[in-house]
């Protein structure tokens, strides 16, 4: 079955072909350098950008897939969480293509997107594991029991992990988004030249808060001298991301205890994150787990995971209403 796959809830114009939710035929992702001098994501731009280039970019996929619309089997687009007027045009564009060429229709859960990459990175996955979920918006550990089958163990009290990185970022001056700028940065400082703080360590929590930690960089800028911080960016940057890193270990690694999981899979755009993936790969090694994240590219929102998501519910002969809505704060379940 191939499947069209529309990404469009952020910042990210994409649009891929996968074929059985599992092989990558194409998938090219625009993202949105508008924003840049804004410091964050200007929804009003989103949506103009996004309309702007779905047709071109569709056409891309396509084109590098070696498909014409007449190919494709079905379409699946992004209907939440996410911005409004952003989601609305991917989704409107993928109700379009398939009731005018008749095929089925998929709105996928971004969230659910995430998780599914992990299928175009290891064929052999099964349905049954631990993923960690860490992303821009939304930071979760959660139970997989089939797809469609999840189980919520924890997530953030306040800020999402990856929001984190990219408010110390900023706080760094390091632009926007800053998370992998703050992954390279700290391959060459300190990570225990502070101890910022980890949040929530009560093992009978699965928990996480990241509001304190960004609030601790914060005070520790504001209250040594600006030459100092220069001089030390580096080791700043590597301190926090051990305390970021530490906390998402540490709960995952209860959790695994807990469900007696043999997998672990990352998914989400700080799963890209080369500390993170180290020190889960230490802690899975020593549990007897096997840890698996897709590649950088299909960790941060791609069309092709969510081409994944919607084959895997089209496969199952299930379709979306063409009445279906954008929700921007749809939840995983
Ligand atoms: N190497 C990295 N280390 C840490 N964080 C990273 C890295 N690469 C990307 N990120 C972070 O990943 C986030 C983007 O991921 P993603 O695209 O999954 O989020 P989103 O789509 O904005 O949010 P959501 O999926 O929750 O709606 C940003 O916060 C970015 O800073
Ligand atoms: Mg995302």
């Amino acid at each position: 079955m191939i499947i069209l796959g529309l990404e469009t809830s952020c910042d990210e114009t994409s649009a891929a072909v996968v074929v059985d939710g599992r092989r990558v035929l194409s998938n090219v992702i625009h993202s949105q350098l508008v924003h840049r001098r804004f410091g964050g994501v200007v929804p009003e731009l989103a949506g103009r950008e996004h309309i702007r280039r779905i047709v071109p970019i569709m056409n891309e996929a396509l084109g590098a897939a070696g498909k014409t619309l007449a190919d494709i089997d079905g379409f699946a687009a992004t209907f939440g969480p996410g911005l409004v007027g952003a989601l609305l045009v991917g989704l409107s564009f993928a109700k379009a293509l398939a009731y005018s060429t008749g095929r089925p229709f998929y709105a996928v859960n971004h969230l659910e997107g995430h998780i599914a990459a992990n299928l175009l990175a290891h064929e052999e996955l099964g349905e049954e594991f631990l993923t960690l979920l860490v992303s821009g918006g939304h930071t979760m550990l959660v139970g997989v029991n089939g797809f469609g089958n999840y189980t919520v163990m924890g997530r953030s009290l306040d800020d999402a992990s990856g929001e984190a990185f990219d408010k110390v970022a900023k706080i760094l001056g390091l632009g926007y988004p800053g998370g992998a700028a703050i992954d390279d940065l700290a391959k060459t400082g300190n990570p225990a030249y502070i101890r910022f703080p980890r949040a929530l360590p009560d093992p009978a929590r699965i928990d996480f808060s990241f509001s304190g930690l960004k609030t601790a960089v914060a005070l520790y800028v504001k209250n040594h001298p600006p030459e100092e911080i220069q001089h030390h960016l580096a080791d700043i940057a590597a301190s926090f991301q051990e305390a970021a890193v530490d906390a998402l270990c540490d709960k995952t690694v209860i959790a695994l205890r807990r469900t007696g999981l043999s997998v672990l899979a990352l998914s989400g755009g700080v799963a890209a994150n080369s500390r993170l993936r180290a020190k889960l790969q230490a802690a899975c090694d020593h549990l007897g787990v096997r840890l698996v994240y897709p590649p950088s590219e299909l960790c941060t929102d791609n069309a092709a995971m969510i081409a994944a998501a919607g084959a895997i519910h089209l496969l199952r002969g299930e379709q979306s209403p063409f009445d279906i809505n954008a929700i921007p704060y749809q939840k995983l379940i």
